[in-house]
């Protein structure tokens, strides 16, 4: 049986380093047809992205994913509003028969960078999305992620099946419960190692998503070989997400919650809690706090300080640099403030 770790089992190892300023460092990429001043999406949940998210998103040099859980003709406007800002973002489709009216509709109106999400993107139905898109929209100027997958295996089949780019991660996100209610999913570290290898086999992209809580996180996925890596919780409760702010007593509150939580569910479906299967995901509510744009650029202040320690002088040179131990949960622990208390 392999051992498989996280993002809080592994520690990156500092290296000499000819950085002289950390402004230097070049954190920028591209995705699709959308140029990244820095490899970060905001997940494509509807407590997350927007059309406010997708252009603060865009102006912070990041990208914004779309979410999918609204009618098509919302997802049209949504889209147009963030174009008319003069940014562009992805636009997500499920894998279901009306998925292609909604990819036709979104086409037309000029979006060409699509995400097919589903919980378990390894998936007769993934195959027949990825299949329909391709016959329909043709390779030349559209762009597909796909996902989300936690294996190599899965990672190779996916690009065969016309993918450009495949979303990694199975329950390891700040409001999944698919691990606990379903037993299924890998531990992110080692998910993205062993997904990015393949992904350089079959020439794709991987999107590490789902449990980065820090800067320090990021660097770590780049380094184990993501491309970027998409952020939900790191987001939630700031100015741009969707959704009202709610006065409580003990403050001003959103909600954050899962897409496969029982509160979305019955949301999208207009149903009751008694025919809906078992959520596996969580709602919950988060501190309102001020604009993503500053998280965004702590972030890419982070990613860049974590570079000039690896000596890397640009994105791709991270997973060639770095060099990675196994901590014991005591080095977790040194790792993260820890102030004594005391009389002295
Ligand atoms: P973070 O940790 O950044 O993770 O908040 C965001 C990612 O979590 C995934 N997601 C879910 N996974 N049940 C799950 O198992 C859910 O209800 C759910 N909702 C979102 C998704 O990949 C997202 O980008």
């Amino acid at each position: 049986m392999k051992k498989y770790y996280t993002f809080n089992d592994v520690f990156l190892i500092p290296q000499f380093s000819d950085c002289e300023s950390r402004s230097l460092l070049d954190t920028s990429s591209k995705i699709g047809s959308i140029s990244l001043d820095v490899p970060i999406i905001s997940a494509n949940m509807d407590t997350i992205t927007g059309p406010k998210m997708a252009v603060s998103m865009s102006a912070s040099g990041a990208c914004g994913a779309l979410h999918r859980f609204n009618t098509v003709s919302q997802a049209v406007r949504e889209y147009v509003t963030v174009r008319e800002s003069g940014a562009d973002c992805f636009v997500s489709v499920g894998v279901n028969d009306g998925d292609l009216q909604r990819a036709r509709a979104l086409y037309s109106a000029g979006a060409r960078n699509f995400i097919v999400d589903i919980a378990h993107g390894h998936s007769t139905m993934m195959r027949h999305t990825l299949s329909t898109l391709r016959n329909t929209f043709g390779h030349d100027d559209f762009y597909i992620v796909a996902g989300n997958v936690a294996t190599p295996e899965a990672v190779r089949d996916l690009a065969t099946w016309g993918a450009d780019c495949i979303k990694v991660g199975i329950g390891g996100g700040s409001c999944c419960s698919t691990r606990v209610i379903t037993g299924h999913g890998v531990p992110m570290f080692s998910c993205l190692l062993e997904c990015a290898e393949e992904a350089d086999k079959a020439g794709v992209k991987i999107i590490a998503d789902g449990g980065i809580r820090s800067s320090g996180d990021i660097v770590k996925s780049l380094a184990a070989g993501a491309d970027y890596v998409m952020v939900g919780s790191l987001l939630a409760g700031t100015l741009e997400t969707p959704g009202e702010v709610i006065e409580t007593t003990s403050g001003k509150v959103k909600v954050f919650r899962g897409m496969a939580s029982t509160s979305a569910m019955i949301d999208r479906n207009n149903r009751n809690k008694t025919d809906m299967p078992v959520g596996e995901g969580v709602k919950t509510v988060v501190p309102a706090r001020g604009s993503s744009v500053v998280i965004v650029n702590d972030l890419q202040s982070g990613l860049r300080s974590g570079m000039s320690y690896m000596n890397a002088h640009n994105i791709s040179e991270i997973p060639l640099v770095a060099r990675w131990g196994v901590q014991t949960s005591s080095g977790a622990f040194e790792g993260t403030p820890h102030i004594l208390q005391g009389d002295s």
